[in-house]
């Protein structure tokens, strides 16, 4: 029977609990670090405040990606491979750290969306892509070349991305789009296969393996969103998996939990067009 473990916790927590080389894939999108004072966005056409939340304000990033990729590394099989997502804020640590923690490089996939948000600001160019670094512990990793193959209409696989930017599921306002988690997790897991993603957010990652079959443990610290991805996960169809999720570190079992909530309060707002 395949597993689904839901954690309402710290990563680093929870990630030192877990055995090593149990997890065969990691996809990692951790806190952008691009929220602030003086940081503007646009929002439904408008200037708005850029501040995902006070989860995206984090004073030492770089001590900080450190702490939970050594952990994450540690969990890693020898043949897994850790995708970590980000933009500019972040990557540079993340691909020093890489380099730092001896981990093989594999790729660095730009992910491009062509919907993206326009900029107000005229002193730069509009952002529209994100980079997602792709390593393993050792040159013997899992990779499907053929499938990838597969996906990209029988030519060979770039790592340019061309995926836009999907309308929210969620009120997270950093939602990932099921789209590029499919294609993560078909090209570096098999069905069976124990995906982990330490920073679960709305729950896409968790949604798109039990869709497809594999295990997956995940962890997200604010209770509001990991509310969000508990009932996200529990309504994608597949009825192989069993369901836990970790409260306070009480298991508890997911069905009865969300029995007891509000479930309409996880519908997203019709007025909400967030895209990040
Ligand atoms: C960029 S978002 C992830 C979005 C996710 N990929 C999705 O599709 O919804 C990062 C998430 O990490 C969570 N987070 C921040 N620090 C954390 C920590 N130390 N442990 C666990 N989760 C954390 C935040 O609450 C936020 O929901």
């Amino acid at each position: 029977m395949k597993n689904i473990q839901l954690f309402n916790d710290d990563c680093l927590k929870v990630l030192r609990t877990l055995p090593e080389k149990s997890i065969d894939l990691i996809f990692a999108d951790p806190p952008y670090n691009l929220s602030g004072e003086g940081f503007l966005t646009t929002k439904n056409g408008k200037v708005a405040k850029l501040h995902k939340g006070d989860w995206d304000v984090i004073t030492d990033i770089h001590k900080f990606n450190e702490d939970w990729m050594s952990e994450c590394i540690r969990v890693l099989s020898d043949t897994g491979t850790i995708w970590i997502s980000g933009t500019l804020h972040n990557h540079p640590s993340v691909g020093v750290l890489l380099k730092k923690l001896g981990l093989w490089i594999i790729n660095d996939v730009i992910w491009f969306k062509r919907n993206a948000t326009p900029l107000l600001s005229t002193n730069r160019l509009a952002p529209s892509t994100e980079l997602i670094w792709v390593a393993s512990k050792s040159k013997k990793y899992f990779f499907n070349y053929d499938l990838a193959k597969q996906i990209n209409g029988g030519k060979q696989m770039k790592n340019l991305w061309e995926i836009n930017a999907e309308r929210h599921k969620t009120i997270h306002p950093t939602e990932k789009p099921e789209t590029l988690m499919q294609r993560i997790i078909l090209i570096a897991s098999k069905e069976g296969d124990t995906v982990l993603d330490p920073f679960t957010g709305s729950g896409t990652t968790g949604a798109v393996a039990k869709k497809l079959n594999r295990n997956f443990i995940g962890i997200e610290i604010s209770k509001e969103y990991f509310d969000i991805a508990m009932h996200r996960i529990n309504i994608q169809e597949n009825d192989e998996l069993n369901f836990n999720v970790y409260l306070n570190g009480n298991n508890n079992n997911a069905q009865q939990l969300l029995l007891m909530e509000d479930k309409a309060k996880y519908t997203k707002k019709k007025k909400e067009k967030a895209i990040i």
